[in-house]
């Protein structure tokens, strides 16, 4: 397969095709592998990471120290960095600069919307988004899609039902817009009404011709779902804390939940998790959001930085 990632910035899912689909989960079985079998590789030896983190996290951020280290490389760790606005544009550019002339790669989380693209242009070096506003988490639907596939062998012919916060989660954006890659994928998507899909979103999946349809009551489509994608609500994006408030335990997943789920569906849940998945689950076989999500994320993001760091699809 041609390495199409080899350099290049992975800003928006939209930078994924079904080739390069293919190329990050062929890889990720690779990585997988690697780090169950020996435990580490030095196929990166002599690359470093800077993880410049102007908003929290802990897997993301960790499962990318994970995943470059596990491969040999080194990283720059930079966790609570103070949010200066892109608008004003200047701060992010002379940050971005600076790490880019210490290192080989950045990884960026940023609290705006277009944050990642904006240092993209300022960067000599490949730029990876790990989330930027209420916009895009192109590396966790990469790892969310891994999941799927490797679950089930593909991802046509599955009904995902994604529920929670779908106006401002990032991670839902990014992987309805991948999954849209593939027609035969049926998306059935299930919030608050205030929190529904972005419409440009929804639009976006209607014109690509994917069987989708929107929905307030879980019971209405969980019968039917294969992928149970719970999302918490997005606290950080309330500016009135009493919506969030009434809102934030709308639909909670529950040993009765399972009742109505078929014996081979996965639930899966980005995380953190506030409340929205009861801990009673967390011992069922379907609970993949423990079993193997977690550890995908650091499989998919070994791949994800060694085909754009190499040339060579390992
Ligand atoms: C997600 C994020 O940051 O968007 N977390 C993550 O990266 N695993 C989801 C969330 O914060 O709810």
């Amino acid at each position: 397969m041609t390495n199409t990632l080899y350099k290049k910035h992975l800003i928006t899912i939209s930078d994924i095709g079904k080739h390069e689909a293919e190329l990050v989960v062929t890889t990720a079985r690779k990585m997988r592998e690697i780090a169950v079998g020996k435990g580490a590789s030095d196929i990166l030896s002599g690359k470093l990471m800077t993880a410049l983190f102007y908003e929290p996290s802990s897997r993301t951020f960790g499962s990318f120290i994970a995943a470059i280290q596990r491969l040999g490389g080194a990283f720059i760790p930079l966790q609570g960095v103070t949010y200066s606005s892109v608008s004003k544009g200047e701060t992010l550019s002379d940050t971005v600069r600076t790490f880019a002339s210490y290192s080989d790669i950045i990884v960026i989380r940023h609290p705006e919307v277009g944050s990642a693209g904006i240092a993209s242009e300022f960067s000599p070096v490949p730029v990876i988004n790990a989330g930027d506003g209420v916009g895009e988490h192109p590396t966790q639907a990469l790892l969310d899609f891994f999941t799927i596939t490797d679950r089930f062998g593909k991802s046509e012919g599955l009904t995902v039902t994604l529920v929670g916060d779908l106006l401002n989660g990032r991670t839902v954006h990014s992987l309805v817009k991948l999954l849209s890659l593939y027609k035969k994928v049926t998306i059935r998507l299930v919030s608050p009404a205030i929190l529904r899909l972005p419409g440009i979103l929804l639009d976006r999946l209607r014109e690509l011709g994917v069987n989708v349809s929107e929905h307030t009551l879980l019971e209405d489509v969980l019968t039917e779902t294969d992928v149970l994608y719970v999302t918490r609500v997005q606290k950080e994006r309330f500016t009135d804390l009493t919506v969030y408030e009434k809102l934030k335990r709308h639909y909670v997943i529950t040993g009765e939940t399972l009742k109505q789920l078929k014996k081979a569906a996965i639930i899966m849940h980005p995380f953190p998790r506030v409340g929205e998945i009861a801990m009673e689950v967390d011992l069922d076989p379907r609970a993949h959001y423990i079993t193997k999500q977690m550890q995908n994320g650091m499989f998919v993001r070994m791949a994800i930085l060694s085909l754009i760091l190499r040339k060579e699809v390992t």
